[in-house]
């Protein structure tokens, strides 16, 4: 009769340990590397560990010296190579191990078993996906989407601002380009109240494209953006016209625009707007930027215009070179030659 309430204590002592004890929740951020914990009061170093996920996939393996680091075989191809264990802990009965370079996939239920004495501890591991793919909905704090503004605009630059205002904790603003390298910007301005920040950060920009201004709150795995494109003006510089060779009869022409972005048209037009047939333009490109040169053969005197649009930005610069050709007529579309011309026939027939 006195035994039954310790049988009921041992059943409940039994069902107590047979319970997986929960351990640890460790999160971590995709990419990181990650130290799972496990350890046991004696030297292990002659001693079996056995390292699972979700109780059955062989995550890594320590058996007297050996381990799935190097001899030790069997262990999942998810883990190959990224694992190791902390040798110089092992007769402190340290079977900890590390995980490095950390995927949304190695999520999961670790289990860290002691062969000999059949202990078992385990590990509940939460790989954290890449910042942008998380929602601000379930963030206190998140900051809003960053708001960015041409202040000033030049020739050939504009100035950006970029400003994230009520943030907390407080954000990194950086500016990026589309690639995501940082670019080289101003001294943030920031301003607190009451554990909330305002930053803005300009940034000048000299070149066509696309510019992002990011807010990345660390601690609480925030971040967001703002892109905007600018096209600044002037990128196309002054086309630039060189005579390449020229007879009495005709004279080859080149125009030139350099480091144009976006894609310039360049046309050789006479002062009437008309488009004159020209050679094919030759195009080079590097970094987004272009060289181009359009060459025309004329055989008459007169005005000659290069023209470079670039129709996206609405940027348009020309060039213009007057050409005489002693062995040609005057070209008659140009006024000045025409009233020259007119004069000096009058001239010569008074004098007859
Ligand atoms: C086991 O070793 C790792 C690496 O040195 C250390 O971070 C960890 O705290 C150790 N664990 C214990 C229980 O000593
Ligand atoms: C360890 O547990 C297994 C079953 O999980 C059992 O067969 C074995 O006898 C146990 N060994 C010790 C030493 O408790």
């Amino acid at each position: 009769m006195e035994l039954l309430p310790l049988c009921v204590c041992v059943l409940m002592w039994a069902a107590a340990a047979s319970a997986e004890e929960p351990g640890p929740e460790i999160t971590v951020i995709e990419g990181h590397d990650v130290t799972l914990p496990c350890s046991i009061s004696e030297d292990i170093t002659a001693e079996r560990f056995d390292w699972r996920a979700d109780g059955q996939k062989e995550v890594y393996v320590y058996e007297g010296g050996l381990s799935s680091s190097k001899d030790l075989s069997g262990q999942h191809e998810q883990f190959k190579g990224r694992v190791s264990h902390f040798p110089g802990g092992l007769k402190d009965g340290n079977a900890s191990i590390k995980i490095s370079n950390t995927k949304v996939s190695d999520s999961g239920k670790y289990s860290c078993e002691f062969r000999r004495t059949n202990q078992t501890q385990h590990v509940k591991l939460l790989v954290d996906g890449p910042l942008k793919d998380r929602g601000d909905e379930n963030i206190p704090g998140a900051a809003p989407k960053p708001s960015v503004t041409t202040l000033q605009r030049g020739e050939d630059w504009e100035l950006l601002q970029c400003q994230v205002l009520g943030a907390s904790p407080k954000p990194e603003v950086q500016w990026k380009d589309r690639e995501g390298n940082i670019l080289p910007a101003e001294e943030p301005k920031i301003s607190e109240r009451g554990g909330s920040y305002d930053i803005t950060l300009q940034i000048k920009v000299t070149k066509t494209g696309y510019y992002r201004c990011v807010s990345t709150q660390e601690t609480v795995r925030h971040q967001t953006e703002a892109e905007t494109y600018v096209p600044v003006r002037g990128t196309a510089q002054k086309p630039n016209i060189v005579t390449i060779d020229q007879t009495d009869n005709w004279a080859q022409l080149q125009c030139e625009v350099l480091g144009a972005s976006p894609k310039p048209e360049v046309q050789w037009k006479d002062r009437e707007g008309n488009i004159l047939p020209a050679e094919e333009p030759k195009i080079s490109e590097r970094g987004g930027s272009y060289d181009i040169t359009l060459q025309i053969k004329v055989t008459k005197t007169g005005y000659y215009r290069c023209v470079s649009t670039q129709e996206t930005i609405r940027h348009q610069t020309e060039a213009e070179t007057y050409i005489y050709l002693h062995g040609s007529l005057t070209g008659w579309s140009d006024p000045v030659s025409v009233a020259v011309t007119l004069l000096v026939v009058c001239v010569v027939l008074t004098v007859l």
